[in-house]
């Protein structure tokens, strides 16, 4: 009994989390259903072969950890998960702690938290970002669960989390699912960021004629900028490379249809049920659905084909490029203006006390989303004062005066040149709905109260009122 950790389930995540985990000098026992890949793992791994202890069996697996065991479970969301539960649970013993690493939904979290209720085994959801290398190297980690939990596991997880200018991006967000709804609203903006700057790319090629490789350069150049991001880098990387087989550049090879795994998908629908319009982020949730549907696409280009268009092209001058940037610029800060919205509101309807500056300064490194922008974020937090909404903090509030002219030029110019904004268009839209002071909802309610008297309240008194409307009758 010797290993400080297993590690259940050795695909991609889970064989660079437990090789890390392992580099940190944790003792680490390995297990997966096709169990070759545990003794792969540790043979292909020889300088830390001492720290990696693969099993032939689940039970040799529990019986070769310390107690109270740690079992990780890195494994497909949904059914795996329950079913590997199903399969460790009954060798555990109180005190003992499952943690579930995988992208899960909150709500099975939530659920799997109370099955163990009153066992004395503990369940701890937590949110692992960082792709591949994140996981082998730092990746950024949303605990949830158990304070007293956290408290055991933290010596694991702060040295094998991301290190930002020397603090572990790895936290104790709240109790039951809230690691795992962390994870799945910084997947939502990371889909929310994708879609825009795909949509900037879109209006580079389309718009103003660039190629893959001038496309690269300029995001190269917005990353030194206040884009900086791992997002923006990365995109600079993909447009600047070539596909081997043809010489044309990659993007120009790959299929324009997005894959998606739910993430994004679970963040949209949390964030509809607790009333809160994360609009771009839904945008990149449907544009991602549309992507797929390619062939409609196709038929649908086909007919509109000649549709009229008020501008040619996207009217490109160098200007254009900086106009480009501050939209991207801006439309991002309202995006995570959305997610950050959505994560306080569940905080106070599941009684979380998320820690919303600490979770911007753990997205600083090893996550997916890792920007200067989240630094940003949490100095936001750091003032200590109420954050009603990011967009009404002092320093966006002046950054998104200054930088919504570029946006709305941009949104404007794409859509009179036929070039679909989806997301940066969902923010602009919803910037100006949030500022507006008197909206247009009277109306709805007049409406609701005329076909269903559902009632309105008034500006000018106190109560609920019903009107006398007019009888409306079909011809
Ligand atoms: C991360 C990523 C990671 C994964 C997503 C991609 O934070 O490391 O978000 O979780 O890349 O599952 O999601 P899609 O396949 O849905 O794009």
């Amino acid at each position: 009994k010797s290993a400080d950790i297993g590690v259940l389930g050795l695909g991609t995540m889970g064989a660079n989390l437990a090789l890390n985990i392992a580099e940190e000098g944790f003792r680490v026992a390995l297990h997966n259903r096709t169990t070759k890949k545990a003794f792969d793992l540790r043979d292909d791994n020889g300088e830390l072969a001492a720290n990696l202890l693969p099993t032939e069996t689940m039970e040799d697996f529990v019986a070769a950890l310390k107690s109270p065991r740690v079992v990780l479970f890195m494994v497909n969301a949904g059914a795996p998960v329950d079913e590997q539960i199903d399969l460790v649970l009954p060798l555990l013993s109180p005190g003992d702690i499952m943690i579930d690493a995988g992208n899960a939904d909150f709500n099975d979290t939530v659920r799997r938290t109370k099955r163990v209720q009153g066992t004395g085994i503990h369940f701890v959801g937590m949110g692992v970002s960082g792709g591949e290398l994140g996981a082998r190297h730092g990746p950024s980690i949303m605990v949830g669960g158990e304070e007293s939990v956290w408290q055991h596991l933290k010596p694991i997880l702060q040295p094998v989390a991301a290190q930002y200018h020397g603090e572990p991006c790895v936290a104790w967000l709240g109790t039951d699912g809230a690691g795992h709804f962390v994870k799945t609203i910084h997947n939502g903006i990371e889909y929310a960021d994708m879609q825009m700057i795909a949509e900037i790319y879109g209006i580079l090629r389309d718009g103003l004629g660039l190629q893959a490789s001038a496309m690269a350069a300029i995001f190269a150049d917005w990353n030194a900028r206040g884009l900086s991001s791992y997002l923006v880098e990365i995109t600079a990387a993909v447009l600047a490379e070539t596909d081997p087989g043809t010489d044309k550049p990659m993007v120009d090879v790959i299929l324009d249809e997005a894959g998606q795994k739910g993430t994004g998908r679970w963040a949209v629908i949390e964030a509809q049920k607790l009333g809160i319009g994360a609009t771009t982020l839904e945008a990149a949730v449907s544009a991602r659905g549309v992507s797929s549907r390619r062939a409609e696409r196709q038929s649908a280009a086909a007919l509109y084909d000649g549709v009229t268009l008020p501008a040619a092209g996207f009217g490109g001058d160098t200007a254009s490029l900086a106009e480009l940037e501050d939209a991207l610029e801006t439309a991002k800060i309202i995006a995570y203006a959305q997610g950050y919205a959505t994560m306080a509101e569940a905080s106070a309807n599941f009684g979380w006390n998320l820690p919303l500056g600490e979770i911007a300064r753990i997205w600083r490194a090893g996550c997916i989303i890792r920007s200067r922008f989240l630094d940003d974020i949490a100095k936001v937090y750091d003032t200590g004062e109420t954050v009603v909404n990011l967009l009404q903090a002092p320093s966006f509030v002046e950054r998104v005066a200054r930088g919504q002219a570029a946006l709305r030029q941009v949104v404007a110019k794409a859509a009179l040149a036929g070039i679909p904004t989806p997301a940066l268009s969902a923010a602009l839209a919803y910037f100006d709905d949030y500022r507006r002071a008197r909206g247009t909802a009277n109306l709805i309610q007049g409406q609701r109260d005329l076909f269903g008297a559902h009632t309105f309240r008034r500006l000018d008194k106190e109560g609920v009122f019903h009107h006398q409307w007019p009888a409306i009758q079909d011809g």
